[in-house]
């Protein structure tokens, strides 16, 4: 059986898969904060009516300056893009008939893009799923002989986070061969502002780094987001976007999600993604599974005999229980299976139905 390409849409996954939905749900493939939107945007709903018949500010106010003021960096150096996903579109123009390396496995949009704009592709395979430690010897030799290295930092499916050193490793090597780096922070959110690179960009004209408002803020419905790099690769960037872009809401929603008063907002998701998974990861290797040793709000695993995964993901998707398969990510081939946190009790139910099929199907 060939595994559909899902991530956040179980419907369509239950129908392709011929399989009937249960009446209760629950959707672990979808990663985004599972507190929900910020509380004020559904109270000032009304307020952002009235941007609706008005055209948005075509450079993206006030959500540029809310960046640059975050971040503590010019505008000069920001793109806002209409999600993470538009960014990486516009950076496959940028790149056109080039030569990238990817390291995988990885979110499959940078080869879907890169592609798209015939670049062409090395693939560099991760072997370490648990821990991420780099390949650099591989990384660096690629290097040589590319234009740009896509990493994913925290990488998505597994949530781990490559260490400072190997990363800062890679920017030096990236300045001698003369190759750009692009870092995709999309959910460093989670972990913490200072594992970003966001201001090594004022020293080093290769690093580019791309941010998504949508998974900490939990606001995907409106797609926003943002890179920052050198003011020359942004303004080249920013020429290839089209106009008006960034709508009017997502503008100011997105400034006022950057607002100071979210500090508690963010503290308690990064609180609430630590408690979970540190759970659910204690659960998982108790029943001899491997886990990937994520910092973020989702985690991979694979069960204690690969063997099975097909077999336990439509029995769960039976039960109501919707994981992300890995069939399409090079390098996992379906033996390991990503899941978001959610709720304590959506995370009970997961738990229990997991245990149902350990007792009645795990030989160990
Ligand atoms: C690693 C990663 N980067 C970028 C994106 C795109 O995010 P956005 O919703 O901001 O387009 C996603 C979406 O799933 C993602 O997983």
């Amino acid at each position: 059986m060939s595994l559909p390409n899902h991530g956040a849409n179980p419907y369509r996954l239950y129908t392709q898969l011929g399989i009937k939905p249960p009446t209760d749900i629950l959707d672990f493939s979808e990663n985004v904060n599972p507190a929900g939107a910020p509380d004020f945007i559904k109270n000032d709903w009304a307020d952002y009516l009235q941007l609706l018949q008005r055209y948005p500010d075509p450079e993206g106010e006030p959500f540029l300056s809310a960046v640059a003021k975050y971040h503590d960096i010019s505008t000069e150096n920001i793109v806002l893009g209409n999600g993470a996903a538009e960014i990486f579109s516009l950076l496959a123009t940028y790149f056109r008939g080039n030569n990238a390396i990817i390291l995988h496995p990885t979110f499959s949009e940078y080869e879907a893009t890169l592609k798209e704009n015939d670049v062409e592709i090395q693939r560099v395979v991760c072997e370490d799923i648990v821990n991420w430690k780099l390949p650099l010897d591989e990384l660096q030799q690629a290097m040589q002989n590319a234009d740009v290295l896509y990493l994913c930092t925290p990488n998505n499916p597994t949530g781990v986070l490559p260490s400072k050193e190997e990363l800062q490793q890679l920017i030096e090597s990236a300045k001698e061969s003369n190759c750009s780096i692009v870092l995709d922070e999309a959910f460093i959110d989670f972990v913490d502002e200072n594992a970003s690179f966001i201001q090594s960009v004022k020293e080093n004209h290769q690093v580019i780094i791309v941010r998504s408002m949508t998974k900490m803020y939990a606001i995907a419905g409106i797609r926003l987001g943002y890179m920052v790099a050198a003011p020359e690769v942004a303004s080249a960037i920013r020429k290839l976007a089209p106009h008006w872009h960034i709508n009017g809401i997502a503008a100011v929603i997105g400034a006022r999600c950057l607002n100071k008063e979210e500090d508690a907002f963010r503290q308690k998701a990064c609180d609430y993604a630590l408690q979970m998974r540190t759970s659910f990861q204690t659960f998982l290797r108790q029943n001899h599974c491997l886990v990937t040793n994520s910092v973020t709000n989702y985690m991979s695993f694979q069960l204690p005999d690969p063997v099975q995964s097909q077999s336990f993901f439509t029995y769960m998707l039976e039960r109501g229980i919707v994981l992300r398969h890995t069939e399409n990510f090079i390098g996992m081939e379906g033996a390991w299976f990503r899941v978001g946190m959610k709720a304590p009790e959506a995370m009970n139910r997961l738990e229990e139905e997991m245990m149902h099929w350990f007792r009645t199907n795990s030989s160990l």
